[in-house]
């Protein structure tokens, strides 16, 4: 197998984008589209990658300073051609040289490697499309025997040129050797002024080479950025093939068109997904979950059997097996919920460990807090982990039950089985077995009349 160079041209400014961040940086599913454009590079097996940057260059290097790539800078924007030539030394002769946009994000490792399979000694790959309107690209023109004669830039078209419906996506793949000599003959002499990279291919015709072409499984792999209406087009078609990968992997979606993925999703078998919920981050999820609509899931772990009502909001936490949350539950970063566990409607949790069990079900704050199994909280109950300087935690024994409306003022414990009576401000440890409470004591009065109005 042939070594794979990826060249990615980004160095364009993205002017109708009217954003003061590089065209490239603008997220797809939160993830800038040139990264995109990386991970499928890296998909597809690439020897090394260069990207080739200019308008902005400061940001896009910082912002994506991990990737593993040769950043080449292409100082003043002199067309595609003029920004290939600007990677190539960094190329071995004998690699294939893959060239793909940074504001192309769908493109799939598969076509890639449909295009990459087509060249050799004797021939050079280019990707092309056919469409209802061709306005703007390069037209291919092809000889009356089909083959690939060369390309013309829709602004240095003839009428008849025009009428071509077969267009250059932009990507191609060449071998290094020919593609260094290629472009080191181009010259500007068009109506653009610039170094067109589609002129190699006239050359490559001219000196026997066959020009194969190959076609996207799908047209939004094609789909380039150019204004944020594309952008926002691009997002759809990005998230329903997330979609399609979830339906596919057993998850039904009540509404493939209605769901966000923003990371990275793994799911079990029959998993279900109501409308309008949104992942990020890494979220895995084990077998029939369920998840109600319009709930937030930020980079949890969703056990077996869980069920998320509607409303909810998740972020950095566990729910162990058949966990139930929500509906409008909050559940805040490193919350683990054990097996069987219940947080209900309002009830604010963080950075804290509920044993199996154990239920939450109305209308409280659990913050800090170690939690054992099978504990009753009540509704109301409040950890006051703050005390306007430090955060304390509580810590509550198996099969404790916490009466309603307690305020815990941590740092405090409350033993295994205790019983907090309901209303009560606990400030100091409340032992095992015991029932503990605080409450002033009740008193009626005797013939008390309410007042009057006057
Ligand atoms: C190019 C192709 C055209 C094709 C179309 C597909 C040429 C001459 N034309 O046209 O045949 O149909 O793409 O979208 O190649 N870039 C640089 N440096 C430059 C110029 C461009 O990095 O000096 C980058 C841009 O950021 C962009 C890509 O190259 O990602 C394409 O540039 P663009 O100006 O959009 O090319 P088109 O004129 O659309
Ligand atoms: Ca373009």
């Amino acid at each position: 197998m042939q070594k794979i160079a990826v060249v990615i041209l980004a160095a364009g400014q993205g002017t109708r984008m009217k954003s003061a961040m590089p065209k490239v940086l603008h997220p797809v599913g939160h993830k800038p589209m040139l990264e995109h454009v990386y991970d499928t590079a890296r998909a597809v097996g690439a020897n090394d990658i260069h990207i080739v940057y200019g308008f902005g260059g400061h940001q896009v290097r910082e912002r994506l300073a991990a990737l593993d790539v040769q950043w080449v800078l292409q100082a003043e924007q002199r067309g595609t051609g003029h920004a290939v030539e600007q990677a190539l030394p960094a190329i071995d002769d004998d690699e294939i040289v893959l060239i793909l946009y940074g504001d192309v994000p769908l493109v799939r490792a598969a076509t890639l490697q449909q295009l990459t399979a087509k060249v050799s000694k004797e021939s050079i790959a280019l990707m092309t499309a056919t469409l209802d309107d061709a306005t703007g690209y390069g037209r291919i023109v092809r000889d009356q025997n089909g083959m690939v004669q060369r390309i013309v830039e829709h602004k240095d078209a003839t009428q008849e040129e025009l009428a071509i419906r077969e267009v250059n996506t932009g990507m191609m793949a060449v071998p290094a050797r020919h593609l260094k000599k290629w472009i080191a003959a181009l010259d500007n002499d068009n109506a653009q002024g610039e170094f067109y990279l589609t002129d190699v291919i006239e050359t490559a015709v001219a000196e026997g080479m066959r020009v194969r072409t190959v076609e996207p499984a799908s047209m939004d792999e094609i789909l380039g950025v150019n204004n944020r209406i594309q952008l926002a087009e691009i997002e759809r078609h990005f998230q329903l093939r997330q979609a399609r990968a979830l339906m596919e992997s057993g998850v039904t979606l009540r509404d493939p068109a209605r769901i966000d993925v923003r990371g990275t999703i793994s799911a079990g078998q029959d998993v279900e997904i109501d409308v309008n919920v949104v992942f990020e981050g890494r979220v895995e999820i084990g077998s029939r979950v369920l998840i109600g609509a319009n709930c937030i899931i930020k980079d949890a772990v969703i056990e077996d059997d869980a069920v998320i009502e509607p409303h909810s909001i998740i972020e950095k936490s566990l729910l162990g097996r058949r966990a139930h949350v929500g509906p409008f539950a909050r559940i805040r970063p490193d919350t683990q919920l054990g097996e069987d566990a219940k947080i209900g409607n309002f009830v604010e949790v963080k950075k804290a460990k509920i044993g199996a069990g154990s239920k939450v079900n109305h209308l409280s704050y659990i913050g800090d807090a170690l939690i054992g199994k099978d504990v009753n909280v009540g509704a109301g109950t409040i950890t006051c982990n703050y005390d306007g300087a430090n955060k304390h935690q509580t810590v509550i024994g198996d099969n404790a039950f916490i009466g309603s409306d307690t305020q815990l003022v941590a740092p405090v414990e409350v033993g295994a089985g205790a019983t907090i009576g309901a209303g009560s401000t606990i400030c100091r440890n409340a032992p095992a077995n015991q029932l503990t409470l605080s409450r002033s004591p009740q008193k009626s009065v005797e013939n008390w009349q309410r007042p009057k109005k006057k």
